[in-house]
């Protein structure tokens, strides 16, 4: 068989990581496959002064990405440059010279990855995306291949290595997220803009593509309510530890009669539930099927090595296919076509909620929440205030019996109010055990 050819765009984490793989595991994959997996071109911002480790001497090195797609040699591009602009032109430039493609993007796929994969079928070339979503977890052939069979009814994860490590850290160790994200800045753990992770944005992507496999269904970032961990303080911990739960960010899709409710927000979850015992950098993706039920999949979610895995695991699979004459000719997305599950407002959901407050101490508010509460049907489960000197900033907390997001935020909305309250009460729904 032909050896196969390759050309990377992009050498930053991903790509130096597949590069390395590709360089000091070369003589295993060969024998895995039967054939030789070469680099014929790199193409990279600081391919002239930097010289990464592992590019072949006879490779073709440059700054042009259309030069890597036009190279004759090379038969697949892996796109690993991320974001949405330059990215889609490369993955249209490699369609249209009937290139097959490796990309890591989630943004991409997530926004457009239906239409991308349509296009690459009609060219007859092969897509690959294991590297878009929880970097070192093999998700994507798991919903594809591994319990394609199952009806999947529920999915839940940790997609986003930087918030949990934050949320994580500060429950170890007791430390404001301000002074965590600081230290996780400074350490290179943390974007200089941590927007993206901070605030649920990167999850979302990933939820979104993840789901429209998982569930068959056309589903956007935009179809997913989002909400990030800036408001999560230490005292929520120590209120969430009285409860026997934690906090973390949720990344959930479910099935319910009502349609597919999808979101990425923090969440209490039971201190036994194996989402918690998720911890540090780390993802994890927990899939519940009609008829297979519970699955769990854990790893790291990011990082050149576990990320480059997915890359050259996904080289490795094309290149096979190449050299087999049968290119993958069915969408991961095809089965969207059925249309069983919608998107619904995030408001249709109903969760015990808890309720935390920051007031101005004073007799009479317990009664004042509470008669909001009631006013729209929401039982109080319990109330809790852990001690405190701080009269004029005083925490605690209220749980309430299962609601419906949408009287949560009415009540949320009048109580923010009053006068009393420091700051809008922070709402966070209590997810069963998973
Ligand atoms: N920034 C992401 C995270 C990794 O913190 O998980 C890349 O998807």
């Amino acid at each position: 068989m032909k050896d196969v050819y390759v050309g990377i765009i992009g050498l930053g984490n991903v790509g130096s990581g597949a590069l390395t793989i590709l360089n000091k595991n070369a003589e295993q994959i060969s024998q895995k496959l039967g054939f030789n997996l070469r680099v014929a071109a790199v193409c990279s911002r600081s391919v002239a002064t930097k010289e990464p480790e592992g590019i072949p001497a006879d490779a073709l090195r440059t700054t042009d990405w259309r030069e890597v797609i036009a190279h004759p040699k090379v038969d697949v591009i892996a796109e690993l440059v991320g974001g949405t602009t330059v990215a889609r032109e490369i993955i249209d430039g490699a369609i249209a010279a009937g290139k097959s493609i490796i990309t890591a993007n989630k943004e991409l796929m997530a926004l457009e990855g239906a239409e991308i994969w349509d296009r690459a079928i009609k060219a007859r070339i092969n897509l690959a995306m294991e590297a878009s979503v929880a970097g070192g977890i093999p998700i994507h052939a798991v919903l594809r291949e591994g319990i394609s069979g199952d009806r999947v009814v529920a999915l839940a994860g940790i997609l986003n290595g930087t918030s949990n490590y934050i949320l994580t850290e500060m429950e170890r160790r007791g430390e404001s997220f301000d002074k965590i994200l600081g230290e996780a800045q400074a350490l290179g753990y943390a974007e200089a803009d941590p927007t993206a992770d901070v605030d649920g944005y990167d999850a979302r992507s990933k939820l979104a593509l993840l789901s429209a496999l998982a569930f068959g269904e056309r589903i956007t970032p935009s179809d997913i309510y989002v909400e990030g961990i800036r408001r999560i303080t230490t005292l929520d911990f120590d209120y969430a530890h009285q409860l026997g739960h934690t906090i973390r960010l949720v990344c959930s899709a479910e099935q319910t009669p009502k349609g597919l409710l999808l979101s990425v927000r923090p969440a209490l979850i039971p201190q036994t539930a194996i989402l918690a015992g998720v911890r540090g950098a780390y993802n994890a993706v927990w899939v519940k099927g009609q008829f297979g039920q519970d699955t769990f999949y854990y790893g790291r979610g990011a990082g050149p090595n576990p990320t480059g895995v997915a890359v050259v695991s996904d080289l490795m699979r094309v290149a096979r296919e190449i050299n087999s004459g049968s290119p993958e000719r069915v969408s991961p997305f095809a089965h969207e076509r059925l249309g069983e599950y919608q998107p619904v407002s995030i408001t249709l959901q109903h969760r015990p909620y808890y309720l935390r407050f920051r007031v101005d101490d004073r007799p009479g508010i317990i009664a004042q929440l509470a008669g909001i509460l009631a006013s729209k049907q929401i039982g109080l489960e319990a109330v809790l205030q852990l001690p405190s000197d701080t009269k004029d900033n005083l925490p605690f907390v209220i749980t309430v019996e299962p609601s419906s997001e949408q009287a949560i935020r009415e009540a949320v909305a009048e109580m923010s109010q009053l006068d009393f309250l420091r700051e809008p009460p922070l709402a966070l729904p209590m997810e069963p055990p998973l």
